[in-house]
């Protein structure tokens, strides 16, 4: 959603005549559209500040921070750091250009005023902003904005607000212009994706009406919560052609004293029946979840729940987090975060070693087979291999004297060898297994 939320206030500030330098050297403004959803993406934040203020003392320069933790984080940004010149919350990305100019202006003049917009909206979805894309395979698309599903651990609700959808006719028209653009693939965002709801229109009529758009060849949505999954969704999952058969499915823990803590308003039980209702429609549909451990006062036989329910379910990959205390949330007001850093961290690697096992399997099973890819590009470690996915979102990594293809191709591509994350067209040589 961030990376979309850049696109957004590139395309709002290109249009008021900013023009835009990969050098950092040469930038009169830097912007940080930043994330507030766990500490380590807070503390990024502040390393990255650091690096600017050595920049702000040799020259001129307006910083501005956007985003998730400008909207958490005002009084601490403003007061303590005083490098900040501006400040945008998610929703107030129009008022930008306008701050930008008057902080230059203000610069200009030696002064130091601050330009702040952190208000949240219950309307602003920038329908009428097209978003200046980056990437010429996959367009994300913003459906929804906003949450109000108040997970006690999750920031969202306070620094997105609530929950609000955008006109399914602007969507359509979107993901057509986007299929003229060249583009193969849509990924619809929402905070709460499939609690999409405009007038009669539903998540699954939507999802369904963006994979009908001709030249769209494959339709991906995240992040959906297990409460929102009508027969119907399912099966336009199971049975659209054009609908990636993946879906991420948040679990956060396995037992029904921390879900219920953690208000999920689902049981260990129902988030089970659910998977095995997904998985009975279409048994090759690839599920993956996120999970929090060390949540507040969560007991060695709570965290057990989880890990057996993650063994049980085989996930195809798992996002895994320690619990990190948010300000302004639920757990934050109401519940010590107790458990010591040390049982977070080994509770964590549990789960990791078992998820890496079982994702390694899964990905083993798919040796000796053909699967079917959408090239994204060269490989991240080496220009002579490409890269792209598979319908379920798994990576594929080939040797291009084996394949050639350009980004936006679709390839078919046997795979010879797997890692727990990666299947390669190519047998690798012994020991490389820890470098994937
Ligand atoms: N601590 C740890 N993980 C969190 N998530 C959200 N808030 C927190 C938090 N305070 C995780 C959840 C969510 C994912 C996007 O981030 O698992 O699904
Ligand atoms: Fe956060 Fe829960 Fe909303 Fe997801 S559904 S954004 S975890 S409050």
């Amino acid at each position: 959603m961030n990376e979309y939320d850049s696109e957004l206030v590139r395309s709002l500030l290109k249009r008021e005549g900013f023009v835009f330098t990969e050098d950092r050297e040469r930038a009169d403004v830097i912007l940080m559209n930043t994330c507030a959803i766990r500490e380590n993406a807070h503390n990024k934040v502040y390393s990255h500040l650091a690096d600017l203020k050595a920049i702000k003392k040799q020259r001129p320069l307006v910083v501005g921070v956007l985003g998730c933790m400008a909207q958490n984080l005002k009084e601490e940004l403003t007061e303590h750091q005083p490098l900040v010149d501006v400040l945008a919350g998610p929703d107030a990305y129009r008022q930008l250009p306008m701050l930008l100019t008057s902080a230059i202006q203000s610069q200009e003049q030696g002064l130091d005023r601050k330009g702040l917009a952190v208000d949240l909206s219950e309307y602003e979805t920038y329908d009428d902003v097209v978003p200046e894309r980056n990437d010429g395979v996959n367009a994300w698309v913003a459906v929804m904005r906003g949450c109000d599903n108040f997970c006690s651990f999750c920031v969202v609700p306070y620094t997105r607000g609530r929950e609000r959808s955008r006109d399914p006719d602007g969507i359509i028209r979107e993901a057509q212009q986007i299929a003229a653009q060249g583009f193969k693939q849509v990924t619809l965002l929402g905070q709460n994706v499939n609690s999409y709801r405009h007038g009669s229109w539903d998540f699954a009529r939507l999802l369904t009406a963006v994979a009908d758009v001709s030249g769209i060849e494959r339709v991906r949505f995240t992040s959906p919560h297990p409460k929102d999954f009508p027969t119907a969704l399912l099966e336009a999952v199971a049975g659209h052609p054009h609908v990636c058969k993946h879906i991420h499915l948040p679990m956060q823990s396995g037992s029904d004293r921390i879900l219920g803590l953690m208000n999920r308003s689902y049981t260990n039980r129902e988030y089970r029946a659910l998977v095995n209702r997904i998985r009975s429609l279409r048994s090759d549909i690839v599920l993956t979840t996120d999970i929090i451990s060390g949540f507040c006062s969560e007991t060695d036989a709570e965290f057990a729940e989880t890990y057996r329910l993650t063994e049980e379910i085989r996930f195809h990959n798992a996002f895994i987090f320690k619990y990190s205390e948010r300000k302004h949330t639920i757990a934050a007001r109401k519940f010590p975060d107790d458990i010591a850093e040390p049982v977070k961290a080994e509770r964590v690697t549990k789960l990791v070693d078992l998820q890496r096992r079982i994702s390694h399997e899964h990905n083993r099973s798919y040796i000796g087979t053909t699967v079917a890819v959408l090239v994204e590009g060269s490989s991240k470690r080496s220009d002579s291999q490409s890269t792209g996915k598979t319908d379920g979102n798994i990576t594929v990594v080939w040797d291009n004297s084996l394949i050639q293809s350009q980004p936006g191709d679709f390839v078919p591509v046997p795979i010879l060898d797997a890692s727990a994350s990666t299947l390669f067209a190519h047998r690798r040589p012994q020991g490389q297994e820890i470098l994937f």
